[in-house]
């Protein structure tokens, strides 16, 4: 069965840059604080109506494209990764499917957070392998910033999170040395409250949130339950990562190139510690982009190929763990 491999990408971030200095000025936070705890300096946030989620992904699809030595009439599927759509439906792959001027293809969303574009990813390599697409784009995009309780109440939520997209063009691989060699995929949905956004949904209707008279009312924004997903996250890192060398017989040695969901610079540095790995086998860029949830893979994994940390044969892995929970992983052969 034929592999796949990634064979361009690409991404975009807003071009405002939000400090943690700005945030001082708009909740009671501080720059210390958000540093210590989480790496962040400073995130890019949109310009409010200039980019959107399907927008950004599409710049990043561009990028990815040209990169890939295609055009977007050489796509033959869309896969795109978000918990910030555009609209509550429909998703928006479509979107990217009009803005591209592609022919009338398939276009799937996935709903996996932090884990979209893993599991986007892995859907895309089945397809690549059964040989029934040649050329699939997976794209990881997120508009936090619209969303966000930026007051002192939501501040343990507000200050992680950040906007931007990435994106991949999965092709076959042209030879069996290089390509995606598995993927994994995990959830446990009795923690779902846990990382939530409830409302407005089929579960919190609209006309309940607007008839809310509590100031304390909060349904509609993100809750994250920070110490339980931290302590959930620093075990399913190294566990998905384990398991994935385990099935290919492989060392955490062998690993040039660790790409973890850019969650919290401390749960990289302990899932670091954990498996035994030096700084140079993990790339963290979380320091100037915040957490971008499903964006956070590509874009890292981009900015790593762009400053030439990944060469052709380097086993490099990817993984994450996010709301559901979800957790996944990927190991390839660049
Ligand atoms: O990407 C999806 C998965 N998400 C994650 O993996 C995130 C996992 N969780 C985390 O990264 C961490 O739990 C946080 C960074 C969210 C929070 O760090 P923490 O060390 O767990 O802090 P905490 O929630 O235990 O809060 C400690 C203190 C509290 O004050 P008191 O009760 O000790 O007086 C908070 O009110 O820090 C306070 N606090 C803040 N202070 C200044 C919470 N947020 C802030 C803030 N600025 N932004």
């Amino acid at each position: 069965m034929r592999k796949s491999i990634i064979k361009g990408m690409g991404f975009y971030v807003p071009e405002r840059v939000v400090t943690n200095a700005d945030l001082e000025k708009i909740m009671d936070t501080s720059d210390a604080w958000i540093q210590e705890r989480t790496g962040i300096r400073e995130r890019r946030w949109v310009e409010p109506g200039k980019d959107t989620t399907s927008g950004m992904g599409v710049k990043a699809a561009r990028m990815a494209i040209e990169q890939a030595g295609l055009s977007p009439s050489d796509i033959d599927f869309i896969v795109f990764a978000t918990l910030s759509p555009d609209y509550y439906f429909p998703g928006p792959g479509v979107q990217v499917q009009e803005a591209l001027e592609i022919d009338t293809i398939g276009a799937l969303d996935v709903r996996n957070q932090c884990s979209g574009f893993v599991y986007g990813l892995s859907v895309a390599d089945q397809y690549i392998r059964t040989g029934m697409y040649d050329n699939i784009l997976v794209i990881g995009s997120e508009l936090h910033s619209g969303g966000l309780d930026k007051t002192t109440r939501g501040r343990n939520v507000s200050v992680i999170f950040g906007d931007g997209a990435g994106a991949a063009v999965l092709s076959a691989s042209p030879s069996d040395e290089r390509g995606i060699l598995s993927t994994h995929l995990h959830s446990e949905g009795k923690h779902a409250r846990e990382l939530a956004l409830i409302g407005p949904s089929t579960q919190k209707w609209v006309d309940e949130i607007l008839t809310q008279n509590d100031p304390d009312y909060t349904d509609y924004y993100p809750y994250m339950n920070g110490n339980f997903v931290f302590k959930h996250a620093v075990t399913r890192f190294p566990e998905v990562i384990r398991e994935a060398l385990d099935q290919n017989g492989l060392n955490a040695s062998d690993i040039k190139l660790l790409v973890p969901h850019q969650a919290n610079l401390r749960i990289s540095q302990f899932v670091q510690r954990s498996m035994g790995l030096s700084d140079d086998q993990v790339y963290s860029n979380i320091m100037r982009y915040g957490n971008t949830t499903a964006a956070s893979i590509p874009i890292a994994l981009c900015e790593a190929i762009m400053e030439g940390k990944v060469k052709e044969g380097d086993l490099v892995c990817l993984a994450a763990f996010g709301s559901g929970f979800t957790w996944a992983s990927a190991l390839m052969n660049w």
